[in-house]
């Protein structure tokens, strides 16, 4: 349930202004015929407009009475969206961002000073010209901290403020004085402080988005597409009468590391074949594959290293198993046990 109520003091009537009304009108005609309500919100906004920033209860009733709506219809969208103000405004409504970006830039000091030019939030200062309140992120994080100021020109955002600025910026529309909109520090919108810092160099940058530049002038050259160097040939005679040094062969990359087929055997020894499933991880189904590659015995396993291991690996399809399950070593204390 809403916690939004009316104000108390209420004005006896509201009418939509000449400029409110056809603006109204150009609304109310873009939905089809018996689906008017759908305009309810863009008419309680231009209400709102024309009736000082908030939203009487003599404004909803004439925004029903257009739409066809019951007058509880509109009292509910009214109180449910917080872009609606229910009670009076000052001449500028300021809204402080204070979402984590714009608190980490310092809206906490923005709030710090609206407090004490204006009052506690949501109450109109003592001049009649000012109200503010905290909001949500206002999508102008890349230049936080920002506020956003309503009036009777508009909305508009100012960004990139600090308390001197927002302490001119409070001063100037008090004054009535015209007041830039954007960032409040010299920055151009939302480039880099100090000015563009990429695109600007006119021999990469035909400054087109439409025509890039089809190569870029004096650009290194792929590394793998660059010549190389010519080599001087040999006992080629170079300035200063010494012989050119015959350039080195490049070092061939080192082969590789390989793997190698252990040894294996046609069948078991006489003596008949260890029992390879007392190798924690081998069991019956891959003790048949042994036997089948030709390993029957637990010294073959024992006597495998690492290019074996990766051989025997590649044919169980389980790389990395035999080392993981420290195969070699259990073969080898097998062997010791004589636990065949
Ligand atoms: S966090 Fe302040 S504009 Fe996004």
């Amino acid at each position: 349930m809403s916690g939004r109520h009316l104000a108390k003091q209420q004005p006896d009537s509201f009418a939509f202004s000449k400029k409110g009304e056809t603006e109204a009108k150009y609304w109310i005609a873009k939905y089809p015929k018996g689906k008017q309500r759908s305009a309810v919100i863009p008419l309680l906004w231009i209400a709102q407009k024309d009736n000082g920033g908030w939203l009487s209860e003599p404004a909803m009733r004439v925004v029903g009475d257009r739409l066809g709506m019951a007058h509880i219809r509109v009292l509910e969208v009214a109180t449910f969206y917080t872009m609606f103000k229910l009670e009076p405004v000052g001449k500028h409504l300021i809204q402080v961002c204070g979402t984590t970006p714009c608190m980490l830039r310092g809206s906490g000091k923005l709030i710090k000073v609206c407090k004490n030019r204006i009052g506690e939030k949501n109450t109109v200062s003592a001049d009649g010209k000012f109200t503010w309140e905290e909001v949500e992120c206002l999508g102008a994080c890349v230049n936080a901290p920002m506020v956003q100021i309503s009036n009777a020109d508009g909305d508009a955002y100012y960004e990139d403020l600090d308390e001197a600025s927002m302490e001119k910026l409070l001063d100037d529309l008090a004054a009535g004085r015209a007041v830039k909109h954007g960032p409040q520090n010299g920055r151009m919108t939302s480039e880099p402080l100090g000015g563009a810092q990429t695109l600007i160099d006119k021999t990469l940058y035909n400054g087109s988005r439409a025509k890039p530049l089809k190569s870029i002038p004096n650009a290194p050259k792929a590394a793998g597409k660059a010549k190389a160097k010519a080599a001087p040939k040999k006992n080629t005679v170079i300035a200063g009468g010494k012989k050119a040094a015959t350039p080195k062969k490049a070092a061939a990359p080192k082969a590789a590391a390989k793997i190698a087929k252990p040894k294996l055997l046609k069948k078991a020894r006489k003596e008949g074949a260890d029992n390879l499933k007392r190798i924690s991880g081998v069991g019956p189904k891959i003790e048949g594959i042994l036997n089948t590659l030709g390993v029957f015995h637990f010294d073959q396993v024992a006597s495998w290293a690492k290019k074996e291991i990766d051989w025997v690996d590649e044919q169980l399809k389980f790389k990395g198993r035999i080392t993981r399950e420290k195969w070699i070593a259990q073969a080898k204390a097998l062997i010791k046990g004589a636990g065949k």
